[in-house]
């Protein structure tokens, strides 16, 4: 008999949303009326902005305007208007690898060459400062930092963001902060808000949100930009007919979201802590992989290079003798060969289950 699938390929939390979002959508949508029509032009999206402002001034420590907000079908619909707004064919982007696979694939669609940095393991996977500077050519209009970043977890110092700032202010360049991991930071990491470090940072900067990890929201598709009034004309020209709006009672979902006392958060944030500290322990006792305990986000970055197989050759390998699906890390980046991404969305026994498979394929090579 086959062994039972264990899936940690995708990070799609394993728990619901809080039941006060699920309880604030199910009224507005029995409520029907204007929560159940087309929502743009209605006054139903100002509760949503004008929550957004209040938390980010709280988390990432700015003001904005409630016009600064862009609601939309998830992050990633967020991230195309982001970038679309911008960037144009035929443009460079400076960028870190290996970083969120969204991020190469909305690019290449656009015909935008990355300029990459690397984030290597021999400097914690934080950036060099002075390769930020060597990666900016004339073409360069925007830069993106992933904060904290999805597969390495780097939770970028204010050193790095004022670096990054300083040159895209030098160079006329755009800032995009993806910060969708922003509540998931451990030990003694600090998440800093690009845009909270200066007026002339701000005001070149779209942070891109989501509601998909911090409230396990993944299926609801709700995310935002916050948009300097810089961009803010060409955001809303391509927002609503190109990327995708939210569901009208989705807004007093987000509210609710946004509104709540945390206490949800800080639980997942102890569930992932818990779970980085056994499995990259776990993973780094094996014998020819090396994993790092990370800082931020919840994906674990294994090196399996010692046993010489490449990223999809590892995993396609291990999917096939042991049934556990992990995520090839080739695909964060085109120097991550022989890198694997663990999303560490599943309950502890899982999660010890798939070490155990993990360390009996190990000894099998
Ligand atoms: C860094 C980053 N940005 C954006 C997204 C897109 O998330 P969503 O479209 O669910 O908001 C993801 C999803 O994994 C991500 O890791």
């Amino acid at each position: 008999m086959s062994k039972e699938k264990i899936v940690l390929s995708i990070g799609d939390p394993d728990v619901e949303a809080p039941d006060y979002v699920f309880e604030a959508a199910y009224e507005k949508m029995k409520e029907g009326g204007a929560w159940t029509h087309y929502g743009y032009q209605s006054d139903k999206p100002a509760g949503f902005r004008s929550a957004v402002v209040d938390y980010y001034k709280k988390f990432g420590g700015v003001d904005y305007e409630p016009s600064a907000v862009i609601p939309s079908a998830g992050s990633s619909a967020a991230l195309y208007i982001a970038l679309r707004t911008i960037l144009n064919e035929g443009d460079e982007i400076l960028m870190f690898e290996p970083t969120y696979r969204g991020h190469f694939t909305i690019l290449n669609g656009m015909g935008v060459k990355q300029n990459l940095v690397q984030l290597k393991r021999e400097n914690a996977y934080h950036p060099d400062i002075d390769a930020i500077a060597e990666a900016v050519t004339p073409k360069t209009k925007a830069v993106l930092v992933c904060n904290p970043n999805n597969p390495t977890g780097t939770v970028f110092t204010q050193k790095e963001l004022s670096a990054v700032g300083d040159l895209a202010v030098d160079h006329d360049m755009g800032i995009y902060s993806d910060e969708i991991y922003l509540h998931y930071v451990y030990d003694d990491n600090k998440f800093t808000s690009t845009a909270s470090l200066s007026d002339a940072y701000k005001e070149r900067t779209i942070n891109i949100m989501s509601f998909s990890k911090t409230f396990s929201m993944t299926g609801w598709r709700l995310g935002y930009i916050m948009v300097p009034e810089m961009y803010d004309a060409k955001a809303k020209g391509i927002y609503g007919m190109a990327a995708p709006r939210p569901p009208t009672f989705l807004y007093a979902a987000g509210e609710a979201a946004l509104r709540g006392d945390f206490k949800y958060v800080d639980e997942r944030v102890a569930a992932y802590d818990e779970r980085r500290m056994y499995f990259c322990d776990a993973v780094d006792a094996i014998n020819g992989l090396t994993c790092d305990i990370f800082e931020g986000a919840f994906y674990a970055w294994f090196d399996a290079k010692s046993t010489g197989m490449g990223s999809e050759q590892f995993t396609d390998k291990l999917a096939e003798k042991e049934g556990v699906y992990f995520s090839p890390g080739h695909t964060f980046g085109p120097a991550q060969d022989g890198m694997v991404r663990v999303p560490l969305c599943q309950p502890m026994p899982v999660l010890k289950e798939g070490v155990a498979r993990l360390e009996k394929f190990m000894t099998t090579l």
